[in-house]
């Protein structure tokens, strides 16, 4: 049996995962292995819940053994995940692997929907996940989350004051309008945002998190400078629409997370209201309202992972505005969540 046991491994270590460029058992990925007479289990240990490679992985495993081992045995896989991190230890928030903003230059693009359907698809891929609005001009989160009459919980831990996120839909919620009446936020602005953008994230009791997502204010702003100085932060994604305005504010904010001073990873670009489709006689009609492809030739242009195209739907607006999130993930939120999730993994692998 133990013959068979190392034979096994040995077909695994010829199992490349594509995008951490190493085999599956230099990686670690391997665990339980159980050889018996007619079956062989084991476990692939995967970098995100969100894994887009799953199935692919799967297959691979189920036919090295067959070819290389036999045939004959029924293979049983299971998979789990541990979601990877870069972050340095050393910063606050140590118990949350990944920190991702979200930014565009533009407001009024969707970077708080996308934020909030990329933690909504990752939760249910099974990932503990936080979102926290940063966007002083117009937090938005409350009200897209049905919470805006909500308020935090402050609870005491040997002496020192902390604020406990609203869970809602499986995920944990902050937003910098919740420290604010919505009425004042515009004239609050400069060290008082930063202050309260600070606390949200030092004085906030996240606990284990997976991802944290940081919906940005658009353009430059206090704010991002000031999440930089307070956090390490995995990595940014742009949100764009097609048309030249938005895109030209864009490379600025591109610009920005690449300056020294700032210089956060990007992880990609996600291109949102690429197109409205009309369905007519089964027939999926397009029509480029805003240009076709503008953010995904932008990515290209600047070397920027694409990670996918949002078209507007109007189940998307309205859930946002109700403030109803739907138990179905809309498409296709979910495959551009796996995308992040699996650019964040191949990132702190090289990390
Ligand atoms: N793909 C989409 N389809 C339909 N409506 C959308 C889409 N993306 C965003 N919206 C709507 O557009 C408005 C602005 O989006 P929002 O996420 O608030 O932008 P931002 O956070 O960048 O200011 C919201 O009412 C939102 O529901
Ligand atoms: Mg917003």
């Amino acid at each position: 049996m133990q013959n068979v046991a190392k034979k096994v491994e040995q077909a695994l270590s010829t199992v490349y995962d594509p995008d951490l460029k190493k085999d599956l058992i230099a990686l670690g990925m391997i665990k339980n292995l159980v050889v018996g007479d007619t079956l062989i289990s084991f476990t692939i240990i995967l970098t995100t819940p969100a894994c887009p490679l799953k199935e692919v992985l799967k297959q691979a495993c189920i036919q090295a053994i067959h070819n290389q081992v036999s045939s004959d045995f029924e293979v049983i896989i299971e998979t789990t995940a541990k979601v990877t991190s870069s972050r340095s230890k050393t910063t606050v928030l140590p118990e949350v692997s990944n920190v991702i903003a979200i930014a565009s230059g533009k407001g009024g693009v969707g970077k708080s929907t996308i934020a909030t359907h990329l933690a909504l698809a990752l939760s249910q891929h099974g990932a503990r996940v936080g979102l926290l609005d940063a966007d002083i001009f117009g937090p938005s989160i409350p009200t897209m989350w049905g919470c805006d009459t909500q308020k935090p919980t402050i609870i005491e831990n040997k002496g020192k004051k902390y604020i406990l996120p609203i869970s809602k839909y499986g995920v944990k919620l902050l937003s910098i309008g919740f420290l604010s009446h919505s009425k004042e936020a515009i004239i609050w602005r400069g060290p008082m945002a930063s202050a309260a953008f600070k606390q949200l994230i030092q004085d906030s009791d996240w606990g284990q998190l997976d991802y944290l997502f940081i919906d940005l204010p658009p353009g430059t702003s206090d704010i991002h400078l000031t999440m930089v100085q307070t956090v390490s932060v995995t990595g940014v994604i742009i949100v764009t629409t097609p048309q030249k305005v938005a895109l030209i504010d864009a490379i600025k904010a591109i610009d920005m997370f690449r300056k020294e001073q700032i210089k956060v990873p990007i992880l990609g670009l996600i291109e949102n209201m690429s197109y409205f489709s009309i369905e007519k006689e089964a027939m999926h009609m397009p029509h480029y309202i805003f240009g076709k492809e503008g953010g995904k030739t932008l990515a290209e242009k600047e070397g920027i992972s694409f990670l996918g195209q949002v078209p507007l739907l109007p189940a998307i607006c309205t859930q946002g505005d109700l403030g109803i999130m739907g138990d179905e993930i809309i498409e296709p939120f979910g495959d551009i969540a796996q995308m992040v999730a699996q650019q964040i993994a191949i990132q702190n692998a090289a990390s």
